[in-house]
């Protein structure tokens, strides 16, 4: 496995490799982000994996300083796991100059995830956007624990003509329910048992769904109500349709994704659930 930290030697080391699968992450890496790498490994002969902790889509006042940083094990998983290629830029070979050109997303950017946290998905979006036109995959692996990002990424491929196929992970969680996520770091063990609350209030959405209920509007208040007496700070909980992300319409829709964000004292965790109705 090589390091690369340096944009011309990566494109130098890429330069024969006819299929290239390219997971890109913020490094700590878990479960989740290795079996997006094992998704890659199914599609091209070459994996490459970046770690960079991209500030631009961190507000100030979020956790850009205290995000874990664990690139040496990550490096020796990744190794183990028979990666081809490990992308370790630094900041200033990333943005050598103040990153002024971006992207006018569409209105999907501005709901969920970015209203609760304005410019996320700029500071995504650009450097995806960066990290493709520096390793240029045939294939790249998202996961669908963060939804909207790889709803967003689809529709940056589809909009802008990149010749990039995107490939979707499901959410890996722990055996109690937990997502698994970078920022489960910042939990003690009595917080990471009360965090599958999150997962269990979407779940119990989707039950009542199943069951027959159409009142979403209801099922998000109640879901969020219960939340917040069990010492939760909900952003939001949303039954939405899968595609557009927009409110789904009882009876109009049948592809469902119930997203849940909520602050677990200083953490902020994020879940959703897919499901298909019949
Ligand atoms: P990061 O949070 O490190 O996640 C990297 C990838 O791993 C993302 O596609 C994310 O959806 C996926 N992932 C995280 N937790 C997962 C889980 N429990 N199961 C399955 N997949 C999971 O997402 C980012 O980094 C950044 O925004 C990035 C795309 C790298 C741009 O900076």
């Amino acid at each position: 496995m090589e390091i690369i930290t340096d944009i011309t030697a990566l494109r130098e080391r890429l330069q024969e490799e006819t299929s290239i699968a390219f997971v890109p992450t913020m490094g700590n890496l878990h479960a989740g982000h290795l079996s997006l790498v094992q998704l890659a490994q199914q599609r091209a002969s070459c994996v490459v994996v970046s770690i960079f902790v991209n500030r631009l889509q961190f507000a100030p006042h979020e956790d850009y300083e205290r995000y874990p940083r664990t690139p040496q094990d990550d490096c020796c998983v990744l190794e183990e796991l028979g990666v081809e290629v490990v992308f370790l830029p630094s900041e200033e070979t990333l943005y050598p100059v103040p990153q002024q050109f971006q992207l006018k997303l569409p209105p999907v950017a501005d709901i969920l995830e970015g209203a609760c946290r304005p410019g996320f998905f700029h500071g995504v979006t650009t450097v995806v956007l960066k990290l493709f036109n520096i390793v240029q995959p045939q294939f790249a692996v998202f996961g669908e624990k963060d939804y909207q990002q790889l709803q967003i990424i689809r529709e940056m491929v589809n909009q802008l003509n990149l010749p990039i196929e995107i490939v979707a992970g499901q959410i890996i969680r722990t055996e109690s329910g937990l997502a698994l996520s970078s920022r489960n770091k910042y939990l003690t063990i009595e917080q990471q048992e009360k965090a599958t609350e999150l997962a269990e209030s979407l779940q119990e959405i989707r039950a009542s769904i199943i069951a027959g209920e159409r009142d979403f509007a209801q099922l998000e208040r109640s879901a969020s109500e219960k939340l917040h007496t069990l010492r939760w700070k909900v952003d939001y909980i949303a039954v939405r349709q899968q595609h557009t992300l927009l409110p789904a319409a009882a009876n109009c829709h049948s592809s469902l994704v119930i997203l849940g964000a909520a602050w677990l004292d200083q953490t902020r965790l994020i879940d959703n659930c897919l499901f298909t109705l019949p």
